[in-house]
């Protein structure tokens, strides 16, 4: 996630100077926000005038007045806090906040059921991440069909043949798309695809089994 605010900020020059010190100059205010691996909210910013300006900033530059530098530059960083998540989500620092199915869904109610959090249904933008989704969840839930899978949040409903993430990403452009061999196979009767506690590798499954699901909310 990454914003990127650019504000242009007025500053006149401070009263108690010299009359001929009293001028308005535009200056840009640059700002970017991010998030870090554990959630919490980075905001950086740059302040830049013109080389000929001299100018001051109340809170920072009190003898800007007269000054002969070619440039005056004012960084700062600011951190705010963690990001809200639902109940029941947890961190799992560098990937994002996670809850685990209580009981088995389809994989359209695991999706919306995601979905009503504010979050997605989970899927893997790397080898790392498919590897914790694949070990640090527990997919034997109540009306489980297949108690070593769980719904993934990619399927081929939308256009036979090209799998896509609940986000709209091609599942070959996410960072992880590891198939288990021979799969998928399911053609137009197996449309969503389910990863394997074992080795974490991706099938396509029927849509209506009842499996177990991870949600996410990426950082
Ligand atoms: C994110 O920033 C917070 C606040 O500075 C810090 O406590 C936390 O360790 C950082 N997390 C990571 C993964 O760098
Ligand atoms: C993903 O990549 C593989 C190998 O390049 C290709 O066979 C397959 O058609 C691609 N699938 C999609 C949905 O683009
Ligand atoms: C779930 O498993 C049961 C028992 O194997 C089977 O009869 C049923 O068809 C399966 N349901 C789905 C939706 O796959």
């Amino acid at each position: 996630m990454l914003l990127v605010a650019l504000l242009l900020v007025t500053v006149v020059k401070s009263e108690e100077a010299q009359e001929n010190c009293v001028n308005s100059k535009s200056v840009s205010l640059s700002l970017s926000h991010q998030t870090n691996g554990s959630g919490h909210s980075i905001l950086n910013g740059q302040l830049e005038q013109p080389a000929e300006a001299a100018w001051q900033l109340e809170v920072a530059l009190r003898d800007a007045c007269g000054a002969t530098a070619r440039s005056q530059v004012l960084t700062f960083g600011l951190t705010g806090p963690s990001v809200r998540v639902p109940p029941g989500y947890a961190l799992r620092e560098g990937f994002g906040f996670f809850r685990a199915a209580t009981h088995a869904l389809s994989w359209t109610a695991a999706r919306d059921a995601c979905a009503r959090d504010g979050a997605a249904l989970a899927f893997a933008q790397s080898q790392e991440e498919a590897h914790m989704l694949a070990t640090q969840f527990k997919f034997e839930v109540p009306g489980s069909n297949y108690t070593t899978c769980a719904w993934y949040g990619a399927s081929d409903l939308a256009e036979e043949g090209k799998f896509v993430t609940v986000t709209g990403l091609n599942l070959n452009e996410t960072g992880y798309a590891n198939y288990y061999p021979g799969q998928p196979a399911g053609k137009t009767v197996e449309n969503c695809i389910f990863i394997n506690q074992n080795a974490g590798l991706l099938h396509d499954g029927l849509c209506s089994a009842p499996l177990a699901y991870i949600c996410k909310l990426p950082l």
